[in-house]
């Protein structure tokens, strides 16, 4: 029985020593130390000895069970750090491989430009009024003084979803709201950023759906000349200090007098180019002073307040900005022309 021990715990060695891997490993330990492995076999033998033998053959047994534990810990440690250092060499990370670069995206032209106009207003005590796109025909007519059957709605052919709901073709409806909500007490000072519908043909300057920017100042004595500054000012913020504007007459039906405003050509200076059509000015947007009847229908006290009005499409200005030929490009999301803008 001794010898036999002595054999098992020499061959189990043996093939510790020979073991490539960690699985080999564990397979001999199983082998050999497991529940079913031979020393627990000699163990079980035990019974059949002395008493004077049962004690050293069972010092023995744990011998041989410690000495085979150690060297199998022994190479497993060994072989766990071999791995480790294979691991590392495979898998080495070569930094000098240059990196991707990140896509960085940036503001589509029409936002740029409205953000821009905002600021502008906001820096100015504007604050950003907004409303529905789906809107009451109440709002986005009657009570800007274009009743039922008024030609001038004709200017802005509707999509009607109900008799009495379309979608809004101005920004024109939020300013009604706002002044309704007021309940006739001033001042009032927004702007109006947002889309609007038209059935137009889409073609190179037409559109179906756009955006607008309107503004609407309200309070006691405010006079066409607050409105010719504030554009003034407008116009040298956003397209150059040297910028003179003019006012021509005009007509909407919820400003009464109407201008539209023209800005000297930044291209040119005046003297005549392509942009300007050789006339040296430029229309930017359509304005006036708050009909009366306008401030009446939303509770306002047209003998107490006065207001004006503007209105302007961010299209039309970022395509005078930055060269743009086609209405279309902003909205078909061609990436070829949106990543022009990417310092924008
Ligand atoms: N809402 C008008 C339009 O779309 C523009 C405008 C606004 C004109 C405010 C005057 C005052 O045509």
């Amino acid at each position: 029985m001794q010898e036999r021990l002595k054999e098992l715990q020499m061959e189990a060695i043996e093939k510790v020593n020979a073991a490539q891997d960690l699985k080999e490993l564990n397979d001999i330990r199983v082998a050999y130390l497991g529940k079913k492995g031979p020393i627990t076999e000699v163990l079980r033998g035990m019974g059949k000895l002395s008493a004077e033998e049962r004690p050293i053959m069972g010092a023995l047994a744990n011998e041989v069970r410690e000495a085979i534990t150690t060297k199998l810990t022994e190479k497993q440690e060994k072989l766990e750090a071999e791995e480790v250092q294979k691991k590392l060499a495979t898998e080495s990370i070569d930094v000098t491989l240059p990196g991707r670069p990140v896509k960085v995206g940036s503001h589509h032209p029409l936002t740029a430009v409205i953000e821009e106009i905002e600021d502008l207003f906001l820096g100015m005590g504007y604050t950003i009024a907004e409303g529905p796109e789906v809107e009451k025909d109440y709002y986005n007519f009657e009570a800007l003084n274009l009743p039922k059957g008024h030609p001038a709605r004709d200017m802005q052919d509707s999509f009607y979803i109900t008799e009495e709901i379309l979608l809004r073709t101005h920004t024109s409806p939020v300013q009604a709201r706002t002044m309704e909500k007021h309940k006739g007490k001033g001042p009032v000072k927004i702007i109006c950023p947002g889309k609007v519908y038209r059935r137009d043909s889409d073609d190179a300057t037409h559109s179906h759906q756009f955006m607008q920017i309107e503004g609407l100042v309200i309070d006691e004595n405010i006079r066409m000349s607050d409105l010719k500054g504030t554009l003034a000012t407008f116009a040298k913020k956003m397209f150059g200090e040297d910028r003179e504007i003019r006012l021509r007459p005009s007509f909407f039906p919820f400003t009464e007098p109407s201008v539209e405003m023209d800005i000297s050509c930044f291209m040119c200076g005046g003297s005549g180019c392509n942009v300007c059509k050789k006339t040296g000015w430029i229309e930017i947007l359509g304005a006036g002073m708050v009909h009366p009847n306008v401030l009446e229908m939303a509770g306002f006290d047209s003998k107490k307040y006065t207001g004006f009005a503007f209105g302007m499409g961010p299209e039309r200005i970022a395509m005078l900005k930055y060269g743009i030929d086609d209405i279309r490009h902003f909205y078909t999301n061609d990436r070829r022309f949106v990543s022009q803008f990417n310092r924008v």
